[in-house]
């Protein structure tokens, strides 16, 4: 996993809107439409977590490049930068992630543990579980991983992971692992292009979810799984590879130049997908777009 270039990025933007829980001793919070992020629930609920430093926007380009320039700088690990909207959201494979305001989870975790950077393949594998865990409590969805990055449901995709990493001005490697989620998308939400291809929560379940909560679980589960991607990344690497749909399936791997199809094998210690082809050989795949094929 290469360092991210955000050197043509929006980094160093303004941030609107900016409403944190943390204010002067006697000051009161303004109050915000249940529908939002709950700023004070969401820092109460973290307290004692590794990730217990929410700071929640309105409107930010993107929650992973403002994040990045922070941890550039020195932030230190414990902050959860999140938007009710971004403008320049991104996706992998340099897309674009666009969301309707305030129906999703967008968040950007900074993560500065101590991981082997052979391994940091695996935080995509913790952040997916984080998430798996969390809606499952939440929603009571059933949320599939699809390699290396991809939530879904009945196929459809519900979410992705955008996982970069760098090293600030200290020399000091940090990680931002970026979740983008559908939760609260009704049909009338989705842009004509993914109509077919992406779902939400709202649609999965036939419930409202209050995302403030499933923020919460997520940040929570993300703390436990890195602690367990430090300690003990081989019970992490089996639980990923239960949760996902891809392993066992005929797949389509598009790299740059590149068509691998075979059977999705298995996960490499590294996170790297194994694909058995037709050919006999034996193909390990860093990153790349994944098709699962429906067997004839
Ligand atoms: C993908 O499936 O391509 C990954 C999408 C990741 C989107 C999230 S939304 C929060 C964070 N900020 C971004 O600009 N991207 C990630």
């Amino acid at each position: 996993m290469g360092d991210a270039d955000v050197t043509d990025s929006d980094g160093g933007q303004e941030v609107s809107g900016r409403d944190t829980a943390a204010g002067p001793e006697g000051e009161t919070e303004p109050a915000r439409p249940e529908s939002e992020f709950q700023p004070r629930r969401l820092a109460d609920a973290l307290f004692g977590c590794r990730f217990s430093r929410p700071l929640v926007v309105d409107s930010i380009g993107s929650t992973n490049t403002a994040l990045y320039e922070l941890a550039r700088s020195g932030e230190a690990e414990g902050l959860v930068l999140v938007a009710e909207e971004q403008s320049a959201g991104r996706g992998r494979l340099d897309r674009s992630w666009v969301s309707p305001k305030g129906k999703s989870v967008l968040a950007s975790f900074l993560v500065r543990a101590g991981i082997d950077p052979s391994l940091a393949g695996l935080l995509n594998a913790a952040a997916g579980l984080a998430v798996r865990e969390a809606v499952e409590a939440e929603a009571g969805v059933s949320v599939g991983l699809k390699w290396p990055n991809d939530l879904v449901w009945e196929e459809k995709k519900l979410g992705g992971i955008l996982t970069e990493s760098g090293v600030d001005r200290a020399g000091q490697r940090f990680w931002v692992v970026g979740i983008g989620l559908n939760v609260n998308w009704g049909r009338s939400d989705f842009p004509h292009e993914i109509a077919e291809t992406a779902s939400s929560i709202l649609l999965a379940s036939g419930s409202v979810v209050d995302r403030t909560a499933l923020l919460a679980g997520i940040a929570v589960s993300l703390d436990r799984l890195v602690g367990k991607l430090e300690s003990d990344p081989g019970s992490l690497l089996e639980a990923y590879k239960a949760a996902l749909t891809t392993l066992g399936r005929r797949v389509r791997a598009r790299l740059v130049g590149d068509v691998v199809e075979g059977v999705a094998e298995d996960i490499d210690d590294k996170g790297d997908l194994v694909i058995a082809t037709e050919a006999g050989e034996c193909r390990r795949i860093t990153a790349g777009d994944i098709t699962e094929l429906r067997t004839p």
